[in-house]
């Protein structure tokens, strides 16, 4: 790929992102909340996991595929659920089903998005997820999990660390509001990013139109108070309960970091679990993901199924994740950065960044596949 010699790391996509996109749209994006430890953390905590390299081990070429959830899937990542990606990035959410269709990825569509179910359903392929943020009515709650299955979705991730609004003062400071304000301001940052404003006026201002149904009026919506009531209560088990009763598909907890938790979800008939502290966007204090991963799957046990996410920037963190007990790795950041960057092609270029780099580093440790990856760990048993 061509890309990769000016853009071989998603580092490289990330900085161009920044020059294409407003800065209120790249406050958004990029940042975390409080002082951003929490993000810096999931970073810093990856990049400290090594693995022991392996000399005249001969030639591999190893197999990427995987299982999770009774699936096989061709490569062990997917696409993280995004809230108004399409302010990101014009159409984004089309675009990036497009993308976990074409690479037999899975993609996760946010309650929260810029597109509805119904208008992101011919873009689908058979691997769809749909991340819920749990409304308080039980009619509407009921009309979306109808809506999200009607539309081909077949996996359903319940969210469950936002119990409040976080406070995410890096992107209030930045000007972030939904629907955008357009003040002077946001408005001349809008006036030097031309390709993102065109493309912007093509696809309409990005609204939360899934919710919009059940608000009457657009106007509602531009009060984050009414979101909040309509969708940010905060679930309880209970909750979870009638969500199992009411969902048949295969169904995740998202934004889990207690090992306690895990296990409980596992016994409440919840099929895997997903590790996350929300790219560190919700609770600066919160643990990072790969810290907390060996002793949730220690507790959980060797089969529960597992996916994790948080600060996951090349093949090499994926492989780290998956050493420490994670089957499968999600990535929420990186693919936008890849398509405020490029488009279709640059988001498609992270899935080629990620296997290209997978490739080379189990070579470093002679493998051909993911089996041996724990055994590889340094300075663990
Ligand atoms: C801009 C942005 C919006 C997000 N919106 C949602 C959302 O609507 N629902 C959700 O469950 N997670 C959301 N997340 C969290 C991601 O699903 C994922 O957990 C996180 O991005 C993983 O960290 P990474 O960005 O370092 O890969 C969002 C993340 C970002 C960066």
């Amino acid at each position: 790929m061509e890309l990769d010699q000016s853009y071989p790391a998603i580092s490289d996509l990330a900085a161009r992102a920044r020059r294409r996109v407003p800065h209120f749209v790249w406050e958004f994006l990029d940042s975390g909340t409080g002082s951003g430890a929490a993000m810096r953390r999931s970073r810093d905590k990856l990049a400290e996991v090594l693995f022991n390299p392996a000399v005249l081990a001969g030639e591999v070429e190893a197999d990427l595929s995987t299982r999770f959830l009774g699936r096989d899937y061709p490569l062990p990542f997917g696409i993280a659920p995004v809230g108004m990606s399409g302010l990101i990035w014009p159409d984004a959410e089309r675009t990036l089903a497009r993308l976990g269709r074409d690479q037999g990825i899975p993609y996760s569509l946010s309650t929260v998005a810029a597109q509805t179910p119904e208008t992101v359903a011919p873009h689908l392929g058979p691997e769809a997820w749909f991340q819920l943020y749990p409304p308080r009515d039980p009619e509407i709650r009921k009309d979306l999990l109808a809506r999200f299955r009607d539309a081909g979705f077949t996996t359903l991730v319940l969210t469950a660390d936002v119990p409040t609004a976080s406070r995410r003062e890096r992107q209030n400071r930045g000007g972030m509001a939904t629907p955008p304000k357009l003040s002077p301001r946001i408005l001349a940052q809008i006036a030097a990013r031309p390709a993102w404003a065109l493309g912007t006026l093509r696809q309409g201002t990005p609204r939360l139109r899934t919710i919009e149904k059940y608000t009457g009026d657009r106007g509602a919506l531009s009060s984050t108070k009414h979101i909040g009531y309509l969708i940010r209560t905060s679930p309880d088990w209970h909750y979870l309960r009638w969500l199992r009763q009411h969902w048949d598909g295969p169904m995740m907890v998202k934004g889990v970091l207690v090992p306690g938790d895990a296990v409980r979800m596992r016994d409440e008939g919840v099929d895997a679990v997903w590790i996350s502290n929300h790219g560190g966007r919700q609770f600066d204090a919160a643990p990072a993901p790969i810290e907390v991963l060996p002793e949730i799957r220690a507790a959980v046990g060797p089969d529960y199924p597992l996916a994790f996410d948080g600060g996951v920037r090349g093949g090499l963190d994926i492989l780290r994740a998956l050493a420490l007990g994670a089957d499968f790795v999600m990535l929420g950041r990186a693919f936008h950065y890849g398509l405020a960057a490029f488009g279709a092609r640059g988001a498609a270029h992270v899935v080629h960044i990620l296997r290209e780099d997978m490739q080379s580093n189990l070579g470093q440790m002679g493998l051909a596949g993911f089996d041996g990856l724990a055994g590889r760990l340094r300075g663990r048993k």
